[in-house]
């Protein structure tokens, strides 16, 4: 049956909203367990035995040695930054969310915009040679959708020009690259729970890293300076993981498997009903590298009848929220966009006017996937009707 547009008067297909990074809430009984727990403890930050458990959990996860728990990826990126002694310009994509940006620009470094590849939306290493001058002290690559950027030609760039790499895995919990589980990359890669990412841990982050000397001034540096003596030496800041977020984290983490498994039967919904729809494709991960299945990122190119961002409001009308990820562009938001580009980006360019990404995880199950292909197929083929009526004026 064709689903009905509610852009043309119909009524929306959806009953409840459905949004792109709705929070996962894997187990409410278990969370507020620990939560009670904690409470009766009244040990609810300063590296309280949940954070505790929650590094070694997320460390086994992705077979790293160390895994340091934050406050929010933000502050894992600046920890990291500044563990690492870095000053002066990093190279950095601007295809990408604009905290990897901010972060390094909040603490004086200064970012310097390379274009991704078209077809993995990270770092194009092919294009890093030219963005670096005397004056690059780091790369950043980010693990776009989950997926590994192209972590060895980064790292042979890097090495060859003397600088460190540092991975912005926000996206990642849970990714390999080919089998091995990320988090052992670059100096030290930084992965998000934001409660929008596929580990809902309210807010929080993990930098992990293989330097034990590393992990220990990244210890110091998120608890003010505090050595594990309880003496400042040196200076830092309160990046610490609160009792509540690890609470929130370790229950989701236990159910982590059932949530790929979930997201990838919506990933298969979304294939079957997109197939076939004229310039609309769905963009791919090797499942085995990207178990999260928790970004579906629709690209819809020149050749659709209605663009993406018709076909973004032909969605909002059925009650789906999605996010065309990332527009602008890094590069042309406020203060970035006030700097000369150093380099051209047009992948990222015609990346922020073609991406769309659709909802996942537990708030849906993969019948709604399949009715949103749907009414994607059914805008595609009554565009001149769908295109009227959104140049229509509101009534
Ligand atoms: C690619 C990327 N980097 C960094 C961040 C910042 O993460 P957090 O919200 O944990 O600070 C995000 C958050 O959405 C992100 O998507």
């Amino acid at each position: 049956m064709a689903a009905s547009l509610a852009v043309l008067g119909g009524p929306p297909a959806f009953a409840t909203p459905l949004r792109t990074g709705c929070p996962n809430i894997l187990d409410p009984t278990a969370t507020a367990a620990l939560v009670s727990d904690a409470m009766a403890r009244r040990w609810l930050t300063n590296e309280g035995p949940l954070v505790q458990r929650l590094e070694e959990r997320f460390a086994a996860l992705h077979g790293v040695r160390h895994a340091v728990a934050v406050a929010n990826a933000t502050l894992g990126l600046q920890l990291a930054a500044a563990a690492m002694g870095i000053a002066g310009e990093v190279v950095v994509p601007s295809f990408t969310f604009i905290g990897t940006v901010h972060a390094m620009s909040w603490i004086g470094l200064r970012p310097v915009f390379c274009d991704v590849s078209a077809d993995t939306h990270t770092l194009d290493a092919a294009r890093l040679e030219a963005a670096l001058t005397p004056d690059t002290a780091a790369i950043i690559g980010v693990h776009l959708w989950g997926r590994p950027c192209d972590i060895d030609p980064i790292q042979r760039v890097a090495d060859a020009r003397g600088v460190p790499v540092l991975f912005d895995a926000a996206h990642a919990t849970g990714s390999t690259r080919g089998g091995t589980p990320l988090g052992r990359f670059g100096r030290a890669e930084v992965f998000s729970l934001h409660a929008t990412k596929s580990i809902n841990g309210l807010e929080g982050g993990l930098v992990t890293t293989t330097d034990d000397d590393l992990a220990e001034r990244l210890r110091r540096l998120r608890n003010f300076g505090f050595n594990a003596g309880g003496r400042v030496v040196s200076r830092g800041i309160n990046a610490k993981m609160n009792e509540f977020s690890a609470a929130m984290a370790l229950s989701n983490l236990a159910g982590f498997d059932r949530l790929c498994a979930h997201n990838r039967a919506i990933h298969d919904a979304y294939r079957h009903g997109l197939a076939g729809l004229p310039g609309v494709r769905l963009c791919e991960h090797p499942a085995a590298d990207v178990p999260s299945g928790h970004y579906a990122v629709i690209e819809v190119d020149d050749t659709a009848p209605l663009g993406r961002d018709a076909l973004c409001r032909v969605l909002v009308a059925e009650r789906v929220n999605p996010r065309r990820y990332f527009r602008p562009g890094c590069h042309r938001s406020p203060p970035y966009a006030f700097e000369p580009l150093r380099h051209p980006l047009p992948v990222t360019e015609r990346l922020t006017q073609a991406l769309m990404h659709l909802p996942t995880g537990l708030q849906m199950n993969p019948d709604d996937a399949t009715a949103m292909a749907a009414v994607l197929g059914r805008a595609l083929a009554e565009a001149p009707r769908v295109r009227a009526a959104l140049a229509a004026p509101a009534p």
